[in-house]
C-alpha cells in the first residue's frame, strides 16, 4: 500500500495552466476520487501520477519518495481506462496473462495468479473466450484483472465505467467496492459523476478547472460544501441557489426580489451576525430539505407547484417562488397537483449561505 502525496502540481499546455498548483494526500489503503465536470484536468493529474506526462512545476510522492522524475515502469501502478484496450486477438486468459509474461514470470506463477484474479473477478468460465465475445461490463472485469495480476502499489482508474449502461454502471460499482475491501490497495478513481464519486470513496476531491475546490470525506463534502461549485456540483437533483441582498431591520431577511423575502429569524440571523447590511448572498436549499405544507404560518415562503415528475420511490418537483424556480424533492406517496400552493418548510440547520462575489461559503 502506498501514500500518494502531491505538492502544488501544476500543467501547463502551451499558455492553459490545466492543472493549478494542486496540493493532495491520498493515504494508504484509501479509495479516493476525483469529482469534477468534464474537462477540469482529471485525466491530466492521473496522468502525471502515472508519468505518462511530466509536470510543469511541483511534485509527486509516493511514501515520501519523490517519483515525478521517475519514467511510468519505474513507478510500479497500473492504469485503468475507460477504453479497455484488450487485445482482441487474446483469450481472456492470455490478456491477464501478457502483463506477467512482460514481466517473465514462470509459468506456474502465472497459471496460478491468471486463475486467483479470474475467480476474484468471476471470470473463471470466460478464460477461453476472446474479448468480443464478451459483454461491455465483463470486459472492464478482464481490464481491471489486467491491471490486478501484476500486484501494483497503486491502481490509477479513469471513468472505467463509462461505458456501461446505467444499470451495469451501478453494479460495477458496487464490485469495485468489494473488490477495494478485498485488495486494500490504494485506489485513485476519476469521474465526472457526482453520485459515483459519493458512493463508492472514502474520501474525493472536487476539481475545477484545474482548481481544488475541496476535499473530504463524501458525507463531509455533502453537509458542508465549501463554496458555490461544490454546492451545486454535488447533491442530486443540485442544490437551489439564489441570490438575494441581506438586509436588517425589525425583520432580518434575504431579499430576493420582486417581493420575495426568506426571513432569518433566531439562528439564522445570528449565523449572519458578521454580513453587512446591505450585502450580496446566495441562499442554498437542497431539494431534499425542503417539505411542503398545504397550509400553515405565513412565513413569505408560499410556494406554487410548477411541475411533478414521478421519480419511482420519489417525486421531483418544481416550485414558483416568485421569480425563483425551486427543485424539491417529496416522498412518492406526494398529494399535490400542478397549480396548487404550498408553504415549503426547511430545517435551520439545512440552510446554506454562500458569499455572492468569492462564492466561498459563509456559514
Ligand atoms: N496534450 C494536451 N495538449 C493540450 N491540451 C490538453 C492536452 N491534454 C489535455 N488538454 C486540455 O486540458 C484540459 C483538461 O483535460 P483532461 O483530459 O484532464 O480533462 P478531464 O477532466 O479528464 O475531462 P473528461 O471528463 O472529459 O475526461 C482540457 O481542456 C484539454 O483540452
Ligand atoms: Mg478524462
Amino acid at each position: 500500500m502506498t501514500e500518494v502525496r502531491l505538492e502544488k502540481l501544476t500543467k501547463r499546455f502551451g499558455a492553459a495552466e490545466i492543472l493549478k498548483a494542486v496540493d493532495l494526500t491520498v493515504h494508504s489503503g484509501e479509495f479516493f476520487t476525483v469529482v469534477g465536470p468534464s474537462g477540469c484536468g482529471k485525466s491530466t493529474l492521473l496522468n502525471l501520477v502515472a508519468g505518462l506526462e511530466a509536470p510543469t512545476a511541483g511534485a509527486i510522492y509516493f511514501d515520501d519518495r519523490p517519483v515525478h522524475l521517475l519514467g511510468p515502469r519505474e513507478r510500479d501502478v497500473a492504469m485503468v481506462f475507460q477504453s479497455y484496450a484488450l487485445y482482441p486477438h487474446m483469450t481472456v486468459y492470455d490478456n491477464l496473462a501478457f502483463p506477467l509474461r512482460m514481466k517473465k514470470r514462470s509459468a506456474a506463477e502465472i497459471d496460478r495468479k491468471v486463475r486467483d484474479v479470474a475467480e476474484l473477478l468471476g471470470l473463471t468460465p470466460s478464460l477461453p473466450r476472446r474479448p468480443r465475445e464478451l459483454s461491455g461490463g465483463q470486459r472492464q472485469r478482464v481490464a481491471l484483472g489486467r491491471a490486478m495480476v501484476r500486484q501494483p502499489r497503486l491502481f490509477l482508474l479513469d471513468e472505467p465505467l463509462s461505458n456501461l449502461d446505467a444499470q451495469l454502471r451501478i453494479e460495477m460499482r458496487s464490485e469495485l467496492k468489494k473488490l477495494h475491501q478485498a485488495l486494500r490497495a490504494t485506489m485513485i478513481y476519476v469521474t465526472h459523476d457526482q453520485a459515483e464519486a459519493m458512493t463508492l470513496s472514502d474520501r474525493i476531491a472536487v476539481l475545477h478547472r484545474g482548481d481544488l475546490q475541496q476535499c473530504g470525506k463524501p458525507k463531509e463534502v455533502y453537509e458542508r460544501p465549501a463554496n458555490l461549485f461544490v454546492a451545486g456540483f454535488i447533491g442530486h437533483p443540485p442544490m437551489n441557489l439564489l441570490r438575494g441582498t441581506f438586509r436588517l431591520g425589525p425583520e432580518a431577511a434575504v431579499d430576493l426580489g420582486a417581493g420575495t423575502r426568506f426571513g432569518l429569524a433566531g439562528v439564522l440571523r445570528d449565523r449572519l451576525r458578521d454580513f453587512p447590511e446591505g450585502g450580496e448572498l446566495v441562499l442554498g436549499l437542497r431539494p431534499e430539505h425542503l417539505r411542503l405544507r398545504k397550509s400553515g404560518k405565513d412565513l413569505g415562503r408560499s410556494v406554487r407547484l410548477t411541475l411533478i415528475e414521478p421519480m419511482g420511490s420519489e417525486v421531483w418537483l418544481e416550485l414558483g417562488w416568485g421569480d425563483h424556480r425551486l427543485r424539491a424533492k417529496a416522498p412518492a406517496e406526494f398529494d399535490g397537483s400542478v397549480g396548487q400552493t404550498f408553504e415549503f418548510e426547511i430545517d435551520e440547520s439545512r440552510v446554506y449561505f454562500f458569499n455572492a462575489d468569492r462564492g466561498d461559503r459563509i456559514s
